[in-house]
């Protein structure tokens, strides 16, 4: 859990929604060998967003097969029936959305409760402040840069205000900024520079023949 905890900027968390998922343990392997920190799982429920993707039983599944950041995204209507089976199939990190709830405080603290560290997302509709009295409640901000349900959508840069904002607001607390959708080589370096710590990428790492090339050419355009 140690890449949880640094605060070091530039933690890449591949999307296994744009994996093979015909060879998922092979694709979380090679992402895993090309050094990435996190490993991001796209949870869809086809109410909250117009699809529908994987349940606790993936992540049952392929929890033994890697030491990366388990980081469950959940995109469903009731996230408080997901909490405890995706913290029992080995979640390290559960995050909600803001828009999916009335009772955002409880739902956060239940997931600490339950040993994982508790995230919490916006679309790119919603503003920061609705979330604003739940940020000492936090270990991570996930913000929505594309309209949830799809992986290989463009970066929305509306998304660069809120991340500078968060980092501003952060003060003293510890809270992660991760950011999801549409990150790509050529867009990372300023996502970077706006204050986020996390990136998932999808379709830039899985859409590319040679994952660890892709993995490799994000960092290096990352630190650029
Ligand atoms: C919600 C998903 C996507 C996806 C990222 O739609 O969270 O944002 O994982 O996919 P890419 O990196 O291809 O936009
Ligand atoms: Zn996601």
């Amino acid at each position: 859990m140690t890449a949880f905890m640094t605060r070091a900027p530039g933690l890449l968390a591949p999307s296994i929604l744009s994996a093979d998922f015909a060879r998922l343990g092979d694709e979380i392997k090679a992402v895993e060998a090309a050094g990435v920190e996190w490993l991001h799982v796209d949870v869809m429920d086809g109410n909250f967003v117009p699809n529908l993707t994987i349940g606790p039983l993936v992540v049952e599944a392929i929890r033994p097969l890697t030491r990366l950041v388990v980081d469950c995204h959940l995109m469903v209507s009731h996230p408080e029936f997901w909490i405890e089976p995706f913290a029992k199939a080995g979640a390290d990190c559960i995050t909600i959305h803001a828009e999916a709830t009335s009772h955002l405080s409880r739902h956060l603290a239940q997931i600490r409760e339950l040993g994982c560290k508790a995230g919490v997302s916006i679309n790119p509709g919603t503003s920061i402040s609705v979330i604003e009295e739940v940020l000492d409640q936090v270990d991570l901000v996930l913000v929505m840069s594309v309209n949830p349900g799809f992986g290989g959508q463009a970066f929305m840069p509306s998304a660069l205000k809120k991340i500078e904002r968060l980092a501003q607001m952060r003060g003293s607390r510890k809270y992660l900024i991760e950011v999801d959708g549409g990150v790509k080589a050529d867009n990372i370096a300023a996502v970077r520079k706006a204050g986020a710590d996390v990136f998932v990428a999808g379709s830039a790492i899985f859409a590319a023949k040679d994952r660890a090339a892709a993995v490799k050419q994000l960092r290096s355009a990352m630190e650029s």
